[in-house]
């Protein structure tokens, strides 16, 4: 089974071809830059960047599974189906996407697959390692922190989310109080490295009783303690620090290494027990956050005392990307579960994944 995917739910505009867990190719076109200077990323922004890259992104993706001369000539004949992101994500990027591959499907004859974004993260890991059903499935980007018991490809059951801020979210927030640059996670990362992570208790989100996660008080704990140590002015809260105000080295990154603890004390702490109450022995982080070196160092120490495995796709595979739409397609096609719904759903918060 050959699947071409095409992903566009955010700021990546990606094509890829997969066979079977075999990626052919598996093109991205990051965004990122352009959407730095607003220190997050515009909606219509992405939309008219999706459509300007898209033909070139799957041009590129096509040339490199199947040869130079390789076009959307006698695809019918290389491919056998076309995928594309259905949702969650931004309701233009998504149809961007949606009306490509459509239109591709259906001048070759092909059947459509609509893949929910989620459920690709969930089965990423599939398409480097024979991963052994069941297990958790943690989702940490810029837009979702989800956690997910995978009882086979098709099967999931969604334990918790977020009720506010996604984890990447509040580190994008974090970083642009702190001025530190955009995407703020790889910022805060670093900075921490010189920081003391005890220096400040911040709260642990841990919301007992429930699988779901909350980061927007850890945030508020954060500015709040950036404005009693003075550097913020009393009285309204001002979502960042004035530009002609220096913050001393050590005070940044001292917040940077005791907030990004709290983060990953959360995570870390409510994915492990997640696995031990569903009797799973194996963890996958995937998103843009599973790239953090905290994250990655704690997960390893406290699986390895609890005799779990915690596996991390390749940063490519974790961040978005349309191999991962291809082969969720190509799993869902093979197991009989090909997706009914093929309306886009934009920013639509999926209860269950089963479509
Ligand atoms: O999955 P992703 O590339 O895009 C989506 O949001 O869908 O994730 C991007 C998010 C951003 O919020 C970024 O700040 C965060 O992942 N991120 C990190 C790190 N690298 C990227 N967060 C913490 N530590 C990192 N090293
Ligand atoms: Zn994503």
């Amino acid at each position: 089974m050959t699947v071409l995917g095409i992903e566009t739910s955010c700021d990546e505009t990606s094509a890829a071809v997969v066979r079977g867990r075999r990626i052919l190719s598996n093109v991205v076109y990051s965004q990122v830059e352009r959407h730095a200077k607003f220190a997050g990323v515009v909606p219509e922004l992405a939309s008219r960047m999706h459509m300007e890259h898209l033909p070139r992104v799957v041009e590129a993706a096509l040339r490199k599974a199947f040869g130079r001369d390789a076009g959307l000539k006698d695809l019918g004949r290389r491919i056998d189906a076309v995928a594309y992101t259905q949702g969650p994500g931004l309701m233009g990027a998504l149809l961007i996407g949606k009306v490509a591959a459509q239109s591709i499907a259906e001048a070759h004859g092909l059947p459509l697959v609509g893949v929910n974004h989620l459920e690709g993260h969930a089965l990423a890991m599939g398409l480097v390692s024979d991963i052994r059903y069941p297990f958790i499935s943690l989702i940490v980007s810029g837009g979702h922190t989800e956690l997910v018991l995978v009882r086979a490809a098709g099967r999931y059951r969604v334990l918790g989310r977020t009720r506010d801020d996604a984890a990447g979210e509040v580190f994008d927030k974090v970083a642009k109080l702190l001025r530190l640059g955009y995407p703020g996670g790889p910022a805060v990362d670093r900075r921490a490295c010189e920081g003391d992570p005890a220096a400040v208790d911040f709260p642990r989100p841990l919301l007992p009783g429930t699988w779901d996660f909350s980061f927007s008080g850890l945030k508020t704990a954060v500015l709040y303690y950036v404005r009693d140590a003075g550097y913020l002015d009393k009285g309204p809260v001002r979502p960042a620090i004035p530009a002609a105000r220096r913050l001393p080295r050590k005070f940044v990154s001292d917040i940077c290494a005791s907030f990004q603890d709290a983060v990953v004390d959360t995570l870390v702490d409510k994915t492990c027990r997640a696995a031990r109450h569903t009797r799973c022995r194996s963890v996958v982080v995937g998103g843009g956050v599973a790239a953090n070196s905290r994250l990655r160092e704690k997960f390893q120490e406290k699986a390895a005392s609890q005799g779990l495995r915690v596996h991390f796709p390749p940063r490519d595979l974790c961040t978005d990307n349309a191999a991962m739409i291809a082969y969720t397609a190509g799993q869902r096609l093979r197991y009989g579960r090909p997706s009914r719904r093929t309306a886009v759903e934009p920013s639509m918060r999926i209860r269950s994944w089963r479509q």
